[in-house]
């Protein structure tokens, strides 16, 4: 097979399972996720949002601007080189030195914001920005955007669907923006009901998990619907670590 485009790498990511942390009677399967060109699951959120705003005009002609811890800059940057568009990423200054290479390196303009006020700190920088000077800026807004729950409705959820031969029963999801678990849960619970939606938060306000946000104490995503989920979990910085 040849692809006409990087871009048509992205999802379609297989599922492991995980046999040596299964309790009796249970399968646990992991998607690998990082199998994404970008290297995480935030490949599959930003091409959906760059298709959408390509469908309505929005783009090209505009830079595309974004907020991001991380992850959702380097697929902004991946795929705006990979299809010609420019893309400007605002992130906390203390993201790790590796993100901002690679960002800077596929030829996104990286802008810094106070590492004090982590990802919320980004997001108040490009809503000014954004504010400033609209003619300039297409504000993606992953936080805000249905373009990215729907990536995860009609790509994660249809795979895992698809991979399990519907047999699956539970999904556990990282919140972020919270577009994996809205929409992954949401195309899931589709094809049926009774399936449990489970999400998991850093459980402290000043953690270790880059890209996944303590809710209580951060600027609420517009896209996240907390009465949607089955349940949430609150997940210490090293145990985080330790299974991954
Ligand atoms: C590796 C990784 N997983 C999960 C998430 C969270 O995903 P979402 O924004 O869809 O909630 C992020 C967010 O940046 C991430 O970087």
């Amino acid at each position: 097979m040849i692809l006409d485009s990087l871009v048509q790498a992205v999802g379609n990511t297989p599922l492991v399972r995980l046999r040596t942390i299964e309790p009796p009677g249970v399968e646990i399967h992991a998607k690998l996720e990082w199998f994404n060109p970008g290297g995480s699951v935030k490949d599959r959120a930003a091409l959906q949002i760059i298709r959408e705003a390509l469908a309505r005009g929005d783009l090209p002609g505009r830079t595309l601007l974004d907020s991001t811890s991380g992850n959702t800059g380097i697929a902004y940057a991946w795929i705006g080189a990979a299809l010609q568009i420019p893309v400007a990423l605002v992130m906390p200054s203390n993201v790790s030195e590796a993100r901002k290479r690679i960002a800077r390196a596929f030829g996104a303009q990286v802008i810094f914001s106070d590492p004090m006020e982590q990802s919320d700190g980004a997001i108040r920088l490009a809503r000014k920005l954004a504010q400033e000077e609209p003619s300039k800026w297409f504000y993606a807004d992953q936080y805000s955007n249905e373009a990215n729950p729907r990536a995860h409705l009609l790509g994660t959820a249809e795979e895992i669907w698809r991979q399990t031969e519907g047999r699956v029963t539970h999904v556990v999801l990282g919140i972020g923006t919270g577009g994996t678990v809205m929409g992954t849960g949401r195309g899931l619970r589709a094809k049926n009901p009774d399936i449990k939606v489970i999400a998991v938060e850093p459980a402290e306000p000043m953690h270790g998990l880059e890209g996944l946000k303590h809710m209580p104490s951060s600027i609420v995503p517009r896209i996240y619907k907390e009465e949607e989920l089955t349940q949430k979990l609150a997940i210490d910085t090293d145990a985080g670590w330790d299974m991954a």
